[in-house]
């Protein structure tokens, strides 16, 4: 942990959940909870609850949880540490200087090494394109109209044909060859000790990550040949499920719309024609975690992705993606199945400028796509369209939008908008239903799914959960508890920690809040899961009806560890002493009233 507990729970209480929440999402007060619209999830009435009371939320409908580092980690896309330092900032409060252990510091140390050395490769690179060598290589990009000023911009260079002079280069540099290797520019000699380049007599374009700091390279093949690019491998520096070309470029427009293209070339294309606001995703596919990534600076996207099928196809699975992280979503292709810095080359930035203007919303795109196949001269074929339109129009949340598209659609196909209204009602009701099924079976199954044998019984799950709850909320219980249940006893890990916690939390006060437990985890799942614990309300008509419950759920737990125990038993004396344990547990009674 970066920051000590203490500054944890301050930055914690002095922002109260239900004051932050709110800057987000409008509240409406009910008793001591609060209840909204969930922002994590798609519904119509509301049923994310915030409890004022004990500073948590919990959404009825996804499950979404936690406290208000939670919910900022959730909504900002922050990490457990920028969640602090984000409501730290928001209460004036100054935080300490961060707490890094001995291992963590190692690490920044070897990445502070690998970013110096992919600084010395990119001018290494830099000079040998400026080299006498570099002269076929800077033909090909006078060849691809690259201005100076951007090739320099976007530190472009040259890897020579030679065997391993960048090797020999960078180890004249005092980079040791741990370093080297860890940097995934060489390649081990088979049999020997020794080293290539990765790149030879290719084009090279450093890859930055958001702060501009090189941690890759992209290789272009000067003639034709395979492979068409080579990149670096991801390494401590460049993760490419992450890494968005260009961004840190494009975010200092300050635009929240971002141009999302395929390759190297497109996105520096549209940057030196004055479209600065671009991306590239280098040829992976675009995912979740790009998403989480270019939320950061963007609320709109526009994608550009090359007009042939497999460009299309991209399209198709980046949107649903984008979509779900709250974007905005309009699609262009370029005309004639050129790519978008073909497209700029031959017409100029003033008619990219005109494509871009018409950039479809993406609904009309999806539409476009589904439309393809059909012989709207055949009614069936009609009809058949028009059912699949429908499915697609119902996602839309937005009734002006989508009565935009009903009226599109009716356009396309002379159905009157009546009609595929009613069929749009019919698929959000199925989809709705759809939503509340899964959400039960999802809690229903949730800790199920492939754990040992021995979890699989839902009981002995809510006997943990229902267990730590007493033990949070009543020391008297939780004393009792400790003389028979350990840590150990818990079967998840999870609850193992929240049982460890309940003790340290005791120690410094008779009370345990539930707010505050969740600041020992740093990540939103377990957050949510400790939260659940604290999210219901265990009512017992008497304490001797608590008692009751108490043992049997104690019983539970503890017969199940010792199960678990014997099956990992090495001798038969071991089973036996288990088997007397188990025994001696069926005669257990806990009471709490006698003190
Ligand atoms: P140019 O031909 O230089 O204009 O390239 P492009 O940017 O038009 O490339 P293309 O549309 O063929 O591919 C888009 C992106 O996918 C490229 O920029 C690369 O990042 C990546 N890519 C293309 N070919 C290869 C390859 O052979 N290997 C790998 N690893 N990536 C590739
Ligand atoms: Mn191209």
């Amino acid at each position: 942990m970066l920051y000590p507990q203490e500054i944890l729970e301050e930055v914690r209480m002095q922002n109260d959940i239900v004051d932050v929440i709110s800057e987000y999402l409008p509240l409406k007060q009910k008793g001591t909870s609060y209840f909204g619209l969930c922002p994590f999830h798609n519904e119509k009435t509301p049923s994310f609850s915030v409890n004022s009371e004990r500073q948590f939320y919990y959404c009825f409908g996804c499950g979404a949880a936690g406290n208000v580092y939670t919910f900022v980690m959730q909504m900002e896309n922050d990490t457990f540490p920028e969640a602090v330092r984000r409501l730290a900032d928001r209460a004036n409060i100054t935080l300490p200087e961060p707490q890094y252990t001995q291992q963590a510091k190692e690490q920044e140390q070897q990445r502070q090494r690998l970013f110096l050395l992919h600084k010395q490769a990119g001018r290494f690179f830099y000079e040998k394109l400026q080299e006498s060598v570099g002269e076929e290589a800077r033909t090909y990009l006078q060849k691809r109209q690259m201005h100076l000023n951007i090739q320099k911009k976007f530190g472009i260079g040259y890897a020579p044909k030679g065997q391993n002079e960048l090797y020999q280069h960078l180890q004249k540099k005092g980079f040791s060859q741990e370093e080297l290797q860890k940097s995934g520019l060489f390649l081990e000699k088979k049999g020997t000790k020794g080293y290539f380049d990765r790149f030879h007599h290719r084009l090279m374009f450093p890859i930055f990550d958001i702060q501009g700091r090189v941690i890759g390279f992209g290789g272009r093949i000067l003639s034709s040949g395979e492979p068409k690019y080579l990149n670096s491998p991801e390494t401590l520096l460049f993760n490419k499920s992450k890494n968005l070309y260009g961004l840190n470029f494009a975010k200092n427009t300050r635009k929240r719309e971002i141009i999302l293209v395929e390759g190297y070339m497109d996105m520096i294309s549209l940057y030196q024609a004055g479209f600065k606001n671009v991306a590239a995703s280098l040829g992976t596919a675009f995912n979740q975690e790009h998403a989480k990534v270019l939320k950061k600076y963007a609320d709109s996207v526009i994608l550009l992705y090359d007009s042939d099928d497999a460009g299309t196809m991209a399209a198709q699975r980046a949107i649903p993606i984008l979509v779900q992280n709250g974007f905005h979503v309009k699609v262009l292709q370029v005309p004639n199945g050129k790519d978008p810095d073909e497209f700029i080359k031959q017409h100029g930035a003033k008619a990219f400028s005109h494509l871009l203007a018409n950039a479809l919303h993406y609904v009309m795109f999806q539409i476009q796509c589904l439309k393809q196949p059909y012989d709207f001269t055949q009614t069936q074929q009609k009809v058949e369209f028009t059912t699949k339109a429908a499915n697609i129009l119902a996602k839309l949340d937005n009734d002006i939008e989508r009565n935009v598209y009903i009226a599109e659609v009716s356009h396309m196909t002379n159905i009157p908008q009546q009609a595929i209204e009613s069929e749009i009602v019919k698929n959000i009701k199925k989809e709705e239903m759809t939503f509340i099924q899964d959400a039960q079976q999802q809690r229903k199954t949730q800790y199920s799914k492939n754990k040992k044998e021995i979890i699989k019984s839902a009981g002995i799950l809510s006997a943990q959960k229902d267990i730590l709850y007493l033990c949070a909320s009543n020391i008297q219980v939780y004393h009792k508890i400790k003389t028979i249940l350990s840590a150990e006893d818990f079967l998840e890990p999870i609850y193992q920690k929240i049982y460890e916690k309940i003790e340290l939390l005791y120690q410094k006060s008779d009370t345990v809040f539930p707010a505050e437990m969740i600041n020992y985890f740093e990540l939103p799942e377990e957050q949510k899961k400790v939260t659940e614990i604290f999210a219901v309300v265990l009512h017992y008509n008497s304490i001797k009806d608590m008692e009751k419950a108490l043992t049997e759920e104690v019983k539970t737990v503890k017969k199940a560890s010792l199960d678990q125990l014997a099956a990992q038993a090495q001798s038969i004396e071991q089973v036996k002493k288990l088997v007397a344990e188990k025994r001696n547990v069926d005669s257990l009674y806990i009471t709490i009233a006698d003190g």
